[in-house]
């Protein structure tokens, strides 16, 4: 029922992993809050901070792509797109039906499905394309402060 973190899931790529490592959580939170069967009011704040932590994450990793000209941009934006579409509609039968947690459940255990998914494949692609960047960088720097470029 809930996601562990594990090495399994690393994108390879620091501030993307800890992103996910919060969400991760913040899903794992959702579900305890079904499971327990607390009140609608921590069903409902745990859904909006799910929303508003999922387009902070997609900007971030939107923001490394346009930095360094990632080649699979749109495909992968187009994914972000999906999951904001589908966030937004559970959030909305979540709330039309807060009394139904075994619908809830349902919503958030394909929610983790579809995360899982993503974070294996085409995180996975850009975390690397991005480790690759980053070290051709560092390494302009170091050539830089030795005065060979
Ligand atoms: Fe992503």
């Amino acid at each position: 029922m809930k996601i562990f973190w594990t090495d399994d899931l690393s994108v390879g790529f620091k501030a993307i992993d800890d992103q996910h490592k919060t969400l991760i959580n913040i899903i794992n939170k959702f579900a305890n809050a079904l499971l327990e069967g607390e009140g609608a009011e921590s069903i409902e704040s745990v859904v909006n901070f799910l929303d508003l932590y999922t387009k902070v994450h997609f900007a971030t990793e939107e923001k490394y792509m346009d930095a360094f000209n990632y080649p699979d941009i749109a495909i992968h934006k187009s994914e972000h797109k999906k999951l904001i579409d589908y966030i937004d509609e559970l959030q909305s039968k979540v709330y039309t039906n807060i009394n139904n947690h075994k619908l809830a459940l349902d919503l958030c255990n394909e929610l983790k499905d579809w995360y899982v998914n993503h974070i294996g494949k085409i995180d996975k692609t850009l975390g690397s394309f991005l480790k690759i960047k980053k070290a051709e960088r560092n390494e302009i720097i170091e050539k830089k402060m030795k005065g060979s470029l």
